[in-house]
């Protein structure tokens, strides 16, 4: 009986869709969305038809990821068109960026809410169905979402974001990030350890801990006496448990400190992969762009790595046609790369975002056939170093987490080395989430290819 009426109940529920774009720290947002809607009645749906709430968490960092964002809005139109009750929310780094403007030029937009203004989703959905328009994009110094927890809406249940951190205070030129986000600001150690046992505890194999600059974690009690580093706050997490993996993400070059490195070397259950953003080759370059570093720094903290992690794999991002960057600027972002011998990077274009430095004081002037061209040098280039990082993996043995079966293959998993490259090989008596060892016996341009190892 009780069942029954609880079963009657869940179909009363409002239906929430919500689809997400950009960084990892929207991932994570909307899961913490998730959670307070939950709580206040809403479940979820993967069905966009049989949604009442339509929520899209949007990324502004480069003009067509904002393009992308329309594209969708124009699909939510129609969809509103045939049925008028559902609501649509604009949340995320667009909606911070764009405020009001975005219901004046998108009409079928009921609400629009900022990064820092999650908790007051249900009250304004309450202002919309009310008949009114709704907009929160008060961005907090204090708000860190430490006390909710994230309803978790990936798939495989294995690996997990852990958000440590909110906002930017780097400025670097090009980023609307700290526009977007506000002030950085550090989560209480005390949750992220909760946080990360309780995922342990249901079952969860890895960890990734989640912030636009890890290394400037820092956690101070309010007399100052006692105060947490990102290095202490990684050890604390690896110590949960060694069958717990632990990631983490982004390093900024300037505040990567040995300390990491050394806690890193210490335990084993911390992946031997650092994500450490370049931008660009020429220290000049670098120098406008606000990085706070020079080309030396930033190869002194590789040599950091290669020192202390030789098995460490090494990623970067890297944005092309910066304003004033000349042939000979891009000649040294190709020959930093063929030095740092990157096993991935991320690449992009450089694109002009509004009420930046660089917008206002830089001008775009780099060509873009030649932004064009030198994208695909550096794209080309890249793949040949990243076929050349997966040719020296033949013969080794890696220990890989399995994260499901591969999409090519049934007979196969998938999962990924310390190193974080992806490693198929036969399913055997293995079930998801097992640690295996794997040996590589080839690789195609995305992929390790291995077979369990008889020995190791
Ligand atoms: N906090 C991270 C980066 C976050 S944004 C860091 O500092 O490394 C992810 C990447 O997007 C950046 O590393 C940069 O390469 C790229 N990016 C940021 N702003 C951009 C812009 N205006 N145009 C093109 N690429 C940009
Ligand atoms: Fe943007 Fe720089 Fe902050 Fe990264 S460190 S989010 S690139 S301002
Ligand atoms: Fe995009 Fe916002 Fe992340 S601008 S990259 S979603 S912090």
């Amino acid at each position: 009986m009780v069942e029954m009426n609880n079963r009657e109940r869940k179909e009363e529920y409002p239906k929430l869709y919500i689809e997400t774009y950009g960084c990892q720290m929207n991932i994570a947002d909307s899961e913490v969305v998730v959670s307070v809607m939950q709580d206040k009645g809403y479940s979820v749906t993967e069905d966009i038809h049989e949604a009442d709430v339509i929520l899209v968490n949007t990324c502004s960092i480069r003009e067509n990821a904002e393009q992308r964002v329309w594209g969708r809005l124009d699909v939510f139109k129609q969809i509103k068109k045939k049925k008028p009750s559902v609501k649509i929310g604009v949340i995320g780094c667009m909606a911070e960026r764009l405020k009001e403007k975005l219901i004046e030029e998108e009409k079928m937009v009921d609400l629009v809410v900022g990064p820092d203004a999650y908790r007051e989703l249900p009250l304004l959905l309450e202002d919309v169905e009310s008949g009114q328009k709704a907009v929160n994009v008060i961005l907090s110094k204090e708000e860190t979402y430490a006390d909710i927890n994230p309803v978790r809406l990936d798939k495989n249940k294995i690996s997990a974001f852990i958000s440590i951190m909110r906002g930017c205070n780097n400025m670097c030129s090009y980023c609307i990030v700290p526009y977007v986000r506000g002030a950085e600001r550090s989560r209480d150690p005390g949750s992220i350890m909760n946080e990360a046992r309780d995922l342990f505890e249901k079952g969860y194999k890895e960890i990734v801990l989640i912030g636009q600059n890890v290394d400037s974690y820092h956690w101070k009690v309010e007399n100052h006496e006692k105060s947490v580093t990102f290095a202490q706050l990684l050890e604390s997490v690896a110590k949960i448990s060694t069958d717990l993996r632990i990631r983490f993400s982004t390093s900024h070059p300037k505040d990567m400190s040995d300390d990491v490195l050394y806690v890193m070397a210490m335990y084993n259950n911390i992946c031997n992969h650092i994500h450490l953003p370049a931008q660009s080759g020429s220290t000049r370059i670098l120098e406008k762009m606000n990085r706070g570093y020079t080309r030396e720094w930033y190869m002194d903290r590789i040599q950091a790595i290669k020192r202390i992690l030789p098995d460490c794999a090494i990623t970067t991002d890297l944005m092309t046609g910066f304003p004033g960057e000349t042939e000979e600027d891009h000649q040294e972002t190709l020959s930093l790369m063929r030095e740092v011998n990157y096993d991935l990077a991320f690449m992009f274009k450089y694109s002009e975002r509004p009420r930046t430095y660089a917008a206002r004081h830089l001008k775009d002037d780099v060509k873009e056939s030649d932004k064009t061209r030198r994208l695909t040098e550096i794209i080309d280039l890249q793949g040949e170093l990243s076929a050349k990082s997966k040719k020296n993996d033949l013969g080794e043995v890696f220990e890989v987490l399995i994260e499901g079966v591969s999409k090519k293959s049934k007979d196969h998993f998938f999962g990924r080395n310390s190193q974080n490259k992806v490693v198929v090989f036969p399913r055997l008596n293995y079930k998801v989430g097992d640690y295996v060892e794997v040996e590589i016996i080839d690789c195609t341009s995305a992929t390790l290819i291995g077979e369990v190892a008889t020995k190791h």
